[in-house]
């Protein structure tokens, strides 16, 4: 896929990601200003948002942040809120905030549950509840949601609750997508396979363990980079795909072909 900013050269108007201030959030917000949008970061760590908006301004671009927690309606109506006084309009939403869970189906403790179904789920749920209501407004708007190929694509031991999250958000963004596309609203999802940040090492491993086990797992013999998951998020943001709609693409490196 050639790198998101030649993909997508058309894109303008202001993009809100969530998770914003990390790993694929901060490729995907990086991706969208070099494409041309204006873009808002939200999160809830200040810090780290104001990192992605120092990057995006060093490199000629608008940013700024908001901080949410996506599971707390009133602050995420707010953040949208923000998003279309500040601007003028919400353009692009990609939903990324999401948390990762291990352990054996039995094993896992109610209040994890609790939490990763509420985050990867719920926040979602709710992001697309206050963006679609902004984007009806105005009669246009995409929505892409980050996934994972775990989940509706394929099953691994010991992340089932983050299996059952994840395979709620592919099915929550194909409905949606049905629903809000006579409406103006094109609704897709990224699903990541193995990416480099934070989240790909697993409890007990270290980075070089990682790298050992996705060397031996992974066709592709690699994990993918933020920036290569960002570019797939662009492109299904912007009008060059606009007759895709309710797609779920699968960035897996093989993984789950
Ligand atoms: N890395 C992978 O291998 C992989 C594979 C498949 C799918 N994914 C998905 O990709 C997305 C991004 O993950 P990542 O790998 O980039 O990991 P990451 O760097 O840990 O990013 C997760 C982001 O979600 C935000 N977040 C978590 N809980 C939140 C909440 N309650 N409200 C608002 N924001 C919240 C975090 O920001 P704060 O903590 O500051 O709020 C953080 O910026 C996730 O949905 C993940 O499930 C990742």
């Amino acid at each position: 896929m050639p790198h998101a900013s030649t993909a997508s050269s058309a894109m303008t108007g202001t993009a809100l990601v969530t998770g914003g201030g990390s790993g694929i959030g901060r490729a995907v917000a990086v991706a969208l200003a070099a494409a041309g949008m204006r873009v808002v970061v939200t999160g809830r760590t200040e810090e780290t948002l104001a990192h992605t908006v120092k990057e995006i301004r060093a490199a000629g671009g608008t940013a700024s942040h908001v901080l949410a927690d996506v599971t707390v309606g009133d602050e995420v109506a707010r953040a949208v809120r923000t998003v279309a006084d500040r601007y003028g309009s919400l353009d692009v939403a990609v939903n990324n905030a999401g948390l990762p869970s291990w352990g054996l189906a039995a094993d896992v403790p109610p209040q994890e549950w609790d939490q990763v179904l509420g985050v990867n789920v719920t926040g979602t749920w709710l992001c697309m509840k206050y963006e679609i209501e902004q984007m009806l407004r105005q009669r246009r708007g995409s929505i892409v949601n980050v996934s994972s190929r775990i989940g509706a694509h394929m099953r691994v031991t010991h992340q089932s609750a983050y299996a059952s999250s994840k395979a709620a958000v592919s099915t929550l963004t194909r409905s949606a997508a049905r629903e809000y596309i006579a409406h103006g609203i094109r609704i897709n999802a990224v699903s990541p396979g193995p990416t480099d940040t934070a989240m790909a090492v697993w409890p007990g491993e270290t980075p070089a363990d990682r790298d050992t086990r996705v060397a031996r797992e992974i066709p592709a013999g690699r994990l993918a980079r933020p920036e290569e998951i960002a570019a797939a998020v662009v492109w299904l943001a912007s009008p060059a795909a606009a007759y895709v709609v309710g797609h779920d693409l699968v960035v897996d490196g093989g993984l789950s072909a």
